[in-house]
């Protein structure tokens, strides 16, 4: 494993990312015992400012976004902070902020993704000390030319063991749950493919709408902010073949290989199999939404997607045959996050009953697992009931983003996804993004507060 961190530089401190984010992760991290003895932070940012400025700015956001925080943590945090000025995308100045500061460093890039290229660009010319680390947040890149772009960027001043880029979904603990519900128990293996398994649906569903994000989100849309990553990455957690270990070469290797034979649909099959839908004015969750057409800085002729769903096949042994439904939307009143695995029903039923297939659910925040049995019901012993099992786990001691932080700082990119991992993901979803553009799909409505776009769900 890597040397600890001596530097976390942090490009972008001053932004929306690093004060929402960023420094409560540290703070809890802090509050856990998890920050490396030594390690400084340095924020760096376009405005003018001195580090007691910046401390106060600092103190100002975890009182906003860390409400009730640990204070002792938080004062642990804001001693080691420092504060230099820099426009990032310029290597001078770059050269300039860095200069002095103890190595090993790790940049994290917490910036808007329009500045990704010319910042590692600036980083590249400036040069840094050998064996730096870089961090990268999501969405890496806006297509597979630009994630190939990025990568080809990143490899000119980092080796691939030294580069993070963020997925925070995988360190969720339901989503790690995977993993070990799959590969340290015997039982699930024997069924867990398409001889078993209709189908798979991955859903997030959530009733906040665009929170002020159009600047990001309007040229994103749903697919590219959840699809190309999150529910991408769950997807690889359900279908990968068991890894030799835990470790991040067995577990990014397997990831890419299931990733690989992942399928978007074929053109002619892009309407059947995908959906494209945004919401209208209306109540989600108790809140009043405007339509997002009408939300401040959003231009409706974008047509962004504010639901996604595709109908993705993996074309290998294990599951041929077994469609993986990815979806997910926003303004959705009812919130729904989980990875539903149906099996397929008895091949007999003995039972003169309704036939109610097997049902695994990994549910998110809140965290548990349930399975859906069919048992006898009281009463007549020959009817039967649906019973679920359910394990329901408390709040993860380390949250998502602490977790990532505690890898970044002691060098272990397991959890984070590799460069040629980023560029499957791209080509998985390019096709869709193709045809959506291309108006192949209509672009629907669905009124914010509702179930989402109504009709039957496509491609099952
Ligand atoms: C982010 C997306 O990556 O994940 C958001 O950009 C989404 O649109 C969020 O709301 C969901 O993750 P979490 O962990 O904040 O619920």
């Amino acid at each position: 494993m890597a040397d600890l961190l001596k530097t976390l530089v942090v490009l972008g401190a001053r932004g929306d990312m690093t004060g929402r984010l960023l420094l409560p992760a540290l703070v809890r991290l802090a509050e856990s015992g998890g920050l490396p003895d030594g390690l400084e932070v340095l924020a760096v940012d376009r405005d003018a400012g001195d580090d007691e400025g910046y401390r106060s700015h600092a103190r100002a956001k975890l009182e906003a976004h860390l409400p009730g925080g640990d204070e002792k943590a938080a004062d642990a945090l804001l001693e080691r902070l420092s504060y230099r000025q820099a426009d990032v995308t310029s290597a001078e100045d770059l050269r300039a902020a860095l200069a002095g500061i103890a190595a090993p460093m790790g940049v994290y890039l917490a910036l808007p993704n329009v500045l990704f290229r010319p910042t590692l660009q600036a980083l590249a010319d400036a040069g840094l000390p050998p064996d730096s680390t870089v961090v990268v947040e999501k969405p890496f890149g806006t297509d597979l030319a630009d994630a190939k772009a990025l990568n080809e960027l990143i490899a000119r001043s980092f080796d691939e063991h030294h580069v993070f880029r963020i997925d925070h979904f995988l360190a969720k603990q339901t989503v790690l749950d995977i993993l070990g519900l799959r590969f340290a128990n015997r039982i699930f293996d024997p069924v867990w493919n398409s001889n078993h398994v209709a189908r798979v649906d991955i859903t997030w569903y959530e009733s906040l709408g665009l929170e002020g994000r159009a600047s990001y989100y309007d040229r994103a849309g749903a697919l590219r902010d959840m699809i190309q990553n999150h529910l991408l990455q769950m997807l690889a957690l359900i279908a990968m073949e068991p890894p030799r270990t835990m470790t991040e070469r067995d577990l990014r290797d397997h990831k890419v290989e299931v990733l690989r034979a992942t399928q978007p649909p074929p053109p002619e099959k892009m309407r059947a199999a995908t959906r494209r839908a945004r919401y209208s004015a209306g109540t989600a969750a108790g809140r009043q939404l405007p339509a997002y057409a009408d939300e401040e800085g959003v231009d409706p002729d974008r047509g962004t997607e504010t639901y996604a769903e595709v109908t993705f096949r993996i074309s290998n042994w294990r599951w041929a045959g077994t469609p993986f439904r990815l979806r997910t939307g926003k303004a959705i009143d009812k919130e729904r996050r989980e990875i539903a695995v149906h099996f397929k029903s008895v091949p007999h039923e003995p039972f003169d009953d309704r036939d109610r297939p097997n049902v695994l659910r990994f549910r998110l925040s809140p965290d548990a697992i349930s399975l859906g049995l069919n048992l006898n019901a009281e009463g007549d012993p020959f009817d039967l009931e649906q019973v679920s099992l359910d394990a329901e786990f408390p709040t993860q001691d380390l949250p998502p983003y602490s977790l990532l932080l505690k890898e970044i700082l002691e060098g272990d990119p397991t959890l984070s996804i590799r460069g040629d991992e980023a560029e499957e993901m791209w080509r998985i979803v390019e096709p869709v993004l193709a045809a959506w553009a291309d108006d192949a799909v209509p672009l629907e409505e669905y009124r914010a507060g509702s179930a989402g776009p109504s009709g039957p769900h496509p491609g099952v």
